[in-house]
């Protein structure tokens, strides 16, 4: 029977493309995503790829959510926790709103959507976790606090859920993404984009059809023996 992925964030940027080819591989896929309804109506006629709308900053929506997915498609032996925001700013200039805004979506949103599905997963002996944390939660970034601390955040909740799951048969791992051609990136003021290019190696953006292949590996029954890992996908930008 074919095993249930659930994407967060997963009706644009890499997230899309991580649905997308957990979809090839096999998966029956189910995206969430927050706010784009017209995004997520072109990305479901697209692929055929049901996209389910809840915040990940809101447990009690995680738990409605996750019951629906799984109402329609079954438990959820993989989840994929990709969504995050940016609220750039020196930390001089940062609000508390654009730091908790941050934290919440991009840190508590992964425990709010794991805690309601680690205990099916360790119910039936098998769960695949995958965070999608940054290279700024790797190095920190110049205008990015309140980022870097969130994706740092989530490669401590990785590790340690590794462990925990590891006698359970979930494994939890984490990619980090180096600067990724999305959305996400393009909003970064062109001189900055420029600059940013000319520090990674192999002297590009990468394409999120590159992160999603790192997930469908770590999802994969061929990564069983790989916890609590990050894999880098950058270019070289920042060796860790
Ligand atoms: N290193 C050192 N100094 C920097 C700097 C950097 N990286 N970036 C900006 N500065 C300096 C500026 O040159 C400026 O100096 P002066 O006052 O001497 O001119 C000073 O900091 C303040 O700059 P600004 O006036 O431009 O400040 P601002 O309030 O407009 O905000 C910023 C600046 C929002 C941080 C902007 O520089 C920016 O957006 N930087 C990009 C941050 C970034 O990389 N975000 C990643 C988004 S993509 C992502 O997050 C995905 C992922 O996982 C990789």
């Amino acid at each position: 029977m074919a095993r249930v992925a659930l994407v967060t964030g997963g009706s644009r940027g890499i997230g899309a493309e991580i649905s997308k080819a957990l979809k090839t591989a096999g998966y029956k896929v189910a995206a969430n995503y927050a706010g784009n309804d017209e995004a997520a109506k072109a990305f479901s006629d697209e692929t055929g790829i049901p996209a389910y709308k809840w915040s990940v900053a809101d447990y009690d929506a995680c738990a409605e959510g996750v019951a629906r997915v799984e109402a329609d498609l079954g438990p959820v032996d993989v989840l994929v926790n990709n969504a995050g925001i940016t609220r750039d700013a020196p930390f001089h200039k940062m609000t508390r709103e654009q730091w908790n805004a941050v934290i919440d979506t991009n840190l508590t949103g992964i425990f709010n959507m794991t805690h309601p599905i680690w205990p099916g997963m360790r119910e039936r002996k098998f769960g695949r976790v995958v965070n999608i944390s940054s290279i700024n939660g790797q190095k920190g970034q110049f205008g990015q606090a309140n980022y870097a601390a969130s994706k740092a955040g989530d490669l401590g909740l990785t590790k340690t859920l590794a462990q925990e799951g590891a006698r359970a048969g979930i494994t939890v791992n984490a990619v980090c993404p180096g600067y990724i051609a999305t959305d996400m990136v393009m909003a970064v003021p062109e001189k900055v984009r420029e600059a940013i290019i000319g520090q990674i190696p192999v002297g590009r953006l990468g394409e999120p059809a590159e992160i999603a292949r790192c997930v469908v590996f770590l999802a994969s029954d061929d990564a069983g023996f790989i916890t609590g890992a990050t894999l880098s996908a950058n270019g070289g930008q920042y060796l860790a």
